[in-house]
């Protein structure tokens, strides 16, 4: 490999460094309008009028209503539920009702707070556990998104036959994926074109969105990727509303650009986080520590609309079960609605809330029956010839125990839980060490890349380049470099001469969402094969030698382009032949494959003030195949400090239904400052259908870390005998303070 497994130079990166990169806020055009959002100040009620004051000079201003929309009012996912605009029903306090725009945008905000709405009121849910409740009905016949089971073996003679039965309950909460850049869009819209340019991460469901809005053919409406600073699956939905937005305003202001950039107050307040859920754990072992059964009840809080609840709760009902085999089990799962914004994707979605509620059980399973962490899990992982909770078969490449000897040798975990049970009881400042050992599968689940049918394309150009046509994103994780590299090896080209297009829905071919750790494995996967047909191509029209260098390459594209036009070559999603999904049963090969981790935490807990902090973190992953070292332990080092961030640091507070503390001020996310020494580790078994052979990376970081933070501070307190066992994150301070100093309840 000349290419695959070198650190090259970031793509995106000298534009990034001169201040050269555009972001959405630094384009501007020619007559160019600013918007602005009016949103319902109440969580669940009917509008009952709208009025506008006349201190201001609303002739000025361009005013949207949903009575504005030439298409439908409706944000297309999985479910047609959610409106553009509310028309007359409010089902979440932040729910766009009225949109302004202004060629002064320091006007807007005066003029926003000045519309008068009235409402009346009904009552709201703010709880998953009042959902499920019923104690209103808020959506559908039953609260209920989606719901799912899983089951295999006999649950009943499993029970019976347990020396333990070992219950718990596990709650995590919401999290704001606080991307750098906030959301932004610029659009131009008239009856018959929509143009679009923003921060975004999926442009083709933008592009969905808009066709629906605007009852417009395909070719109508474009959809253009600004370059985008971070998402983390939070631009992948919220921005077909703002990309509709924007277009009202546009088309209702005579086709004049619209600008509507949401400040950080707005954009934590009303747009999506990661789901809050409770996982419910009743599990029948034996006393030697043989896993027998689990009955797992994962529930999830959708907010107000359907959005992406159900692959959500899919992905964290299949993860739920972990890297162990399970004679019998019997997952439920359910996605509900409440009265807040709705929740959205967040790096790892679904999976990061399973596996802490997981991780933290078996540490107790461990407990009750007598054996350490180590040992419990070694007694029940996941083996070839085994299979996972939904029947697929674990392969000769799959070493658990393996991963787990490596992880806790590289961070010194025997002598360290040795010596910090030692030390302890002579400190006041308690060390503890703890680890989690999981799986997450790259990829849609079951038949979604199937479904997704993604299309790939290369093109030759004049000047004997290379472009690589896609509408995977950019967004600082490293996408451009990754399938640069990959079209270089595969061509022989250089890499230098590598471009890849911006996403641009009127060039570029849908190669999918950027989501789900599918972009390196499986877009990767198809720029390769694309490769291999623009060389069959070049070498059947003989402008390509058999054994060619990198500057035959580029001369024989630039000869083929000049004499005979237009070099492209694509390449369509095919499922590998091995692959069988049963939706109906939830049966089957529900990931291409899994990537497998073993992460260690190590925690110093202050008993003065109670505060925990991570000293040092050990990542071990499995990944396939590294493509770029540098980028792939920053995308483990980012989600770990994400996944601290999750465990310890991050607390949305709302107050009826509302986020209050929608500032970095007070929303506390980890800095530098805060992280302690990450500690990357690779092991590659390479995947046969993936660029090659990686698997996705993004995720993984995001699962494991909360789980083996709260183990370790378990480990580092357990001599204090806490009140009540450390089950719901975020852990904040106080938590540990009413755990360690207030009486059992
Ligand atoms: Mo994602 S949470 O698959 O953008």
């Amino acid at each position: 490999m000349r290419i695959i497994g070198t650190n090259v130079p970031r793509k995106e990166a000298p534009a990034k460094l001169r201040g050269q990169a555009l972001y959405t806020d630094d384009l501007t055009l020619p007559n160019l309008l600013h918007g602005i959002t009016v949103r319902s100040t109440i969580p669940r009620g009917t509008i009952d009028s709208i009025t506008f004051p006349p201190e201001i000079p609303w002739h000025e201003y361009t005013i949207v209503t949903a009575a504005d929309i030439p298409g439908r009012n409706m944000v297309p996912m999985f479910l047609e539920d959610q409106p553009l605009l509310a028309e007359h029903k409010i089902n979440h306090p932040e729910e766009p009702i009225l949109l302004l725009a202004h060629p002064d945008r320091h006007a807007l905000h005066r003029a926003a707070a000045a519309v008068r709405i009235t409402y009346t009121e009904l009552p709201p849910l703010f709880t998953l556990e009042d959902s499920l409740a019923q104690r209103q009905i808020i959506w559908g016949q039953d609260n209920i998104f989606k719901s799912f089971l899983l089951e295999t073996g006999n649950l009943e003679e499993a029970f019976a036959h347990a020396d333990h039965i070992v219950e718990a309950e596990y709650h995590t909460g919401a999290q704001e994926q606080l991307y750098i850049e906030t959301n932004g869009m610029i659009a131009e819209a008239t009856p018959t074109q929509v143009t679009v340019t923003g921060s975004i991460q999926c442009p083709f469901y933008v592009h969905r969105a808009l066709k629906i809005a605007f009852n417009l053919p395909d070719e109508q409406v474009r959809v253009i990727q600004a370059e985008t600073g971070g998402a983390f699956g939070g631009k992948e939905d919220y921005p077909s509303i703002l990309a509709g937005h924007a277009a009202l305003l546009s088309l209702k202001s005579g086709g004049r650009p619209v600008k509507i950039i949401y400040d950080r107050a707005e954009d934590m307040a009303a747009t999506t986080k990661r789901h809050p859920s409770r996982t419910r754990h009743r599990t029948a072992v034996t006393r030697d520590g043989l896993l027998l059964a689990a009955d797992i009840e994962f529930i999830i809080d959708g907010g107000a609309y359907a959005t992406l609840s159900a692959t959500v709760c899919s992905r964290g009902t299949i993860h739920a079960a972990g890297p162990y085999q399970w004679p019998a089990l019997r997952v439920t799962s359910k996605a509900v609605a409440t009265n807040t914004p709705p929740s959205g994707a967040f790096r790892g979605f679904g999976a990061p809330q399973a596996l802490f509620a997981l991780e933290r059980h078996m540490d107790l399973i461990a407990r009750t029956v007598g054996l350490t962490p180590e040992e419990l899990r070694r007694r029940n992982f996941l083996r070839p010839g085994g299979t996972t909770a939904t029947g697929q078969l674990i392969g000769p490449d799959v070493d658990l125990d393996a991963l787990l000897t490596r992880a806790l040798e590289a961070s010194d975990y025997h002598p360290k839980t040795a010596r910090f049970a030692r030390e302890n009881p002579q400190s006041p400042i308690k060390r503890g060490i703890g680890f989690a050992t999981f799986m997450h599968g790259a990829g849609f689940t079951g038949s979604g890349e199937r479904y997704l049918n993604s299309l790939v394309g290369l093109e030759g150009t004049a000047e004997g380049r290379i472009r690589v046509l896609v509408s995977s994103s950019e967004f600082g994780q490293g996408t451009n470099t990754i399938l640069a590299q990959v079209a270089a090896e595969s061509l022989n080209a250089h890499y230098d001469l590598v471009d890849v297009a911006q996403p641009d829905t009127a060039i570029v071919p849908n190669s999918g969402p950027t989501v789900a750790s599918r972009t390196a494995m499986i877009v990767g996967g198809l720029i390769q094969k694309a490769a291999e047909s623009l060389l069959e191509t070049l070498r059947l029209t003989a402008f390509l030698p058999a054994n060619h260098t990198p500057q035959d390459l580029h001369a024989a594209v630039a000869a083929y382009v000049a004499q005979l036009g237009e070099l492209k070559a694509y390449q369509r999603y095919e499922a590998p032949e091995n692959i069988f999904w049963d939706d109906a049963h939830y049966k089957g090969e529900a990931y291409g494959t899994y990537a497998w981790a073993v992460y260690v935490a190590e925690v110093a807990v202050d008993t003065l003030t109670y505060t925990p902090t991570v000293t040092r973190f050990d990542a071990l992953q499995e990944v396939g195949r590294v493509l770029h070292p540098i980028l792939a332990a920053g995308q483990i080092e980012g989600g770990v400090a994400q996944g601290i961030g999750y465990a310890l640091y991050e607390k949305v507070v709302t107050r009826n239904g509302r986020m209050i503390n929608n500032q970095m001020t007070n929303y506390i996310m980890p800095t530098a400052a805060d992280l302690p020494p990450i500690h990357v580790h690779f092991a590659e078994h390479p995947y046969q259908h993936g660029a090659y052979g990686a698997k996705g990376i993004g995720e993984l970081p995001m699962d494991g870390p909360a789980p083996a933070i709260l183990n370790a501070i378990e480990n580092a307190l357990s001599s204090l005998k806490p009140a009540h066992p450390f089950n719901t994150i975020p852990l904040l301070p106080e938590d540990i303070f009413e755990a360690l100093t207030l009486l059992p309840s």
